[in-house]
């Protein structure tokens, strides 16, 4: 199979943030993970480099476009690499070849009728590089960029849009993978219900030069759009190169919903004018805010992607812009939040799973991985391995990367209870349990091998370090096809793990962060520093800081067999767990189950009764009614599970 994956060309009147990280590395992973599953595929980003409000940047910087529209497109292409994002080809719309495209289209388009000259009044949203109409104002402003627009009259060249509305409606409601997902779909169609003005598709020179000349008149420049769209075009050498035959029918495109309307509307109107098949799919995420505030240079609140990858590591960075955003809905960047993924799921979870099981196999068998008995049928790990297979193919297609990421978490978590629940430092004093010690061994080690499959479109750095780890060959990532080597048992016994560094070090809260600067908290808390000196037993704030605190949500709830006192909780927190709490006086099991409760989730497991508590559920100890009781702890609005609690 082939796959034709597109980023938007990013303008170049800003320098990258994380929103452009963020689509461009979904791409990135997409890309990897159909290069995994043994596609061709070809993966374009660039910059959009004309246009008023590049000329305005620009002149704001007292540079001349050209030496401006360099220097940012630079920046751009400098990045990627930085994220580990490897695009076969970076265009810009100031290409040489890019431009001829560009002009032989409007050329095409305008011989066969489609494009028309006519006078226009209309509100201009420099912010949008667009027209917008009355039914789009907010209080008679853009409500993207909070601006009023210019009424601006002249005369332009339109594009007949019109014309193919009927058809772009036929095939958006004949195929429903077109626009996904479904939410910008119906906005779609719910604005196509409502008949589609032309587009405006030119500049005059006397407004604007810094754009692609009309090739039927040299009085106007094109339109931004009409210009950038077509980079996904000429990128692959429209009209005569190879590639274009090899990738157009396959092309896919990925952008966030502030550019919904020109991909969905005026690009497959474009295509069809130029009697070409439409695109296949576009993919549209939502925005990232910061803090739940929108990102904007005013705020000063924009986030830079080098940064992030200087404080808390590349992939981690990666990790998280997939795990934490839903793709589709908005999602909120915080410095608490990337670093509880970083903490919790990565060096707790997948990290201590790396590190406890191969420190094992060093321990127990010189580092090499062991031969299972033929009549072990201990399949819980390979089973789960499979399901979790099937689910990740289907949510990586389907650009849902937070599920593919919380089943592959459900394949890591399961994997360190199963050390727990099988005690290889208990087999290992038993000569006559070595065969049941080497099938424990072995299936975590093929769990792993599995797991640097699975993340390697995610975190490419780390799991090359985890196959370097289990001594797997140095370009095993690169060539290996998921679909013949996800399967189970493809770790050969024999081979000789290597001893690798923590994958991913834990990062400290800064104690600054938390706290008000030392001096002035001394001054200002003096009667309760001298207090807090006082308190037997008081611990400091890093000691606090090691305990990890997480909302949970109750799944569902038992009474455990001969107590009284104790409950058996299954929680999402948001990794699936048994807590064992003695609240059984106070609470029936029906009545908590759907409850939000605080919890300790980095307690050592122990056994209450004989069922295994894996953490501890928060509440206060009070006097309810003239009578001591426990009462649960819970968030006073509901909340992700597994928010954590600070
Ligand atoms: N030049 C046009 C696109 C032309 S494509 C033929 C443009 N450029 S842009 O620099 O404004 O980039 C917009 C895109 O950047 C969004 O669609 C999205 O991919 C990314 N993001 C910019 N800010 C974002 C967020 N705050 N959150 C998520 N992604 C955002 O529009």
């Amino acid at each position: 199979m082939t796959t034709y994956i597109t980023t938007p060309i990013y303008y170049v009147n800003a320098q990258p943030h994380l929103g452009h990280a963020y689509t461009t590395i979904v791409t990135d992973t997409y890309s990897r993970f159909r290069r995994l599953t043994g596609d061709k595929v070809r993966f374009q980003t660039g910059t959009d480099e004309h246009g008023d409000k590049i000329a305005e940047a620009a002149e704001r910087e007292g540079e001349s476009p050209k030496e401006y529209v360099d220097r940012i497109s630079g920046m751009f292409r400098d990045t990627w690499p930085l994220l580990n994002i490897e695009p076969d080809n970076f265009i810009r719309t100031t290409d040489k070849n890019h431009v001829a495209t560009v002009q032989r289209i409007l050329q095409q388009v305008h011989d066969k009728g489609d494009i028309y000259f006519d006078k226009y009044t209309g509100q201009y949203c420099t912010g949008c590089e667009r027209f917008l109409t009355e039914k789009e104002l907010v209080d008679g402003k853009c409500p993207d960029h909070l601006t009023v627009p210019e009424e601006i009259t002249e005369q332009n060249y339109f594009f007949r849009m019109s014309r193919y509305q009927q058809e772009l409606i036929d095939h958006i409601k004949a195929n429903p993978e077109f626009i996904t997902p479904e939410r910008y779909r119906n906005e779609v169609l719910s604005f196509l219900s409502e008949p589609l003005e032309d587009l405006c598709i030119s500049r005059p020179t006397s407004r604007l030069t810094w754009g692609i000349p009309l090739p039927f008149d040299d009085k106007f420049v094109t339109y931004v759009w009409f210009d950038a769209l077509i980079n996904y075009l000429t990128g692959i050498g429209y009209p005569d190169g190879e590639d274009f035959e090899t990738y157009w029918s396959v092309a896919e495109h990925v952008i966030a919903k502030d550019i919904l309307k020109p991909h969905a509307i005026y690009w497959p109107t474009m295509i069809l004018s130029m009697g070409l098949p439409l695109y296949k799919k576009l993919h549209v995420h939502g925005y990232w805010n910061v803090d739940e505030t929108k990102m904007s240079k005013s705020i000063g609140n924009v986030v830079r992607p080098a940064e992030l990858v200087g404080k808390y590591g590349v992939d981690c960075f990666r990790y998280f812009a997939l795990r934490e955003m839903s793709f589709g809905l908005d999602a909120s960047f915080s410095a608490d939040a990337i670093v509880a993924r970083k903490n919790s799921d990565l060096a707790n979870d997948l990290g201590n799973l790396f590190s406890r099981s191969t420190a094992m196999v060093f321990k127990y068998n010189d580092g090499v991985v062991p031969s299972v008995s033929v009549a072990d049928d201990d399949t819980v790990l390979k089973d789960l391995a499979e399901s979790v297979l099937a689910t990740y193919l289907e949510t990586m297609n389907n650009f849902q990367f937070h599920r593919s990421l919380q089943a592959v978490w459900e394949l890591i978590s399961q994997a360190n209870k199963y050390i727990v629940t099988n005690e290889p430092w208990t087999l290992v004093k038993d000569p006559e349990r070595v065969g049941r010690l080497n099938t424990v061994l072995y299936n975590l080690l093929e769990t792993l091998r599995l797991l640097t499959l699975f993340l390697q479109p995610v975190m490419p750095g780390t799991c090359k370090k985890m196959a370097a780890g289990l001594g797997l060959p140095e370009d095993s990532l690169l060539v290996t096809n998921l679909k013949e080597n996800g399967g189970w048992g493809k770790l050969e016994s024999g081979t000789g793990l290597k001893q690798i560094e923590a994958l991913f070090p834990r990062t400290k809260t800064k104690k600054k962060e938390q706290q008000p600067p030392k001096q002035k908290a001394e001054k200002k808390n003096k009667k309760q520093k001298t207090k807090a000196e006082t308190i037997e037993g008081a611990i400091t704030f890093d000691q606090f800081q090691k305990v990890e605190l997480r909302v949970a949500e109750i799944v569902a709830a038992e009474t455990v067999k001969k107590s009284d006192r104790l409950l058996k909780l299954t929680v999402n927190a948001p990794d699936e767990r048994v807590i064992v709490a003695g609240i059984a006086e106070y609470y029936s099991p029906e009545d908590i189950v759907g409850m939000q409760v605080l919890i300790v989730a980095n307690l050592q497991p122990v056994k209450l009764m004989g069922v295994e508590s894996q953490g501890m559920v928060l509440a206060a100890k009070a006097e309810v009614d003239g009578k001591s009781r426990l009462v649960l702890s819970t968030v006073s609005a509901h909340v992700p599970a597994g928010s954590t609690v600070s």
